[in-house]
């Protein structure tokens, strides 16, 4: 039994190691940031800033400032809100450069 459990455990390891990265587009959709920022992040309205061609560290840093709250705005606090630090990543390194 003991031996059932620890090759089930190494089992659980082996498939969290292997996980494959966040994808970013995938994660714009289902999180719903290409309603204003576009798909590969030109904004669909002039009232949305377009992402493309920035740099990936300032998205990251931006979106960690929202989640915090440091940097405050109506729409973004609540989109970051709920994003883990691997969803900014990703997400900053599908929009950044
Ligand atoms: C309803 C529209 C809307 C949605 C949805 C939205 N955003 Fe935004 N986003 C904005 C607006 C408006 C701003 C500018 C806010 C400000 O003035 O700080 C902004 C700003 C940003 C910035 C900072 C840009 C800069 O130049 O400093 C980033 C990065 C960003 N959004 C990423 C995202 C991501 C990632 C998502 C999805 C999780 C998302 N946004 C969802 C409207 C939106």
């Amino acid at each position: 039994m003991t031996r059932l459990i620890f090759l089930f455990t190494l089992l659980i390891s082996a498939a969290a190691c292997s996980r494959t990265p966040l994808d970013g587009g995938e994660l714009a959709t289902s999180k719903g940031c290409v309603a204003c920022h576009g798909n590969n992040g030109t904004a669909t309205a002039p009232s949305y800033p377009s992402l493309d061609g920035q740099w990936e560290r300032y998205l990251r840093l931006q979106l960690m400032a929202y989640r915090s709250g440091k940097r405050e705005n109506g729409i973004m606090n609540g989109m970051a809100a709920a994003l883990t630090d691997e969803e900014i990543r990703a997400l900053a390194e599908h929009y950044g450069r």
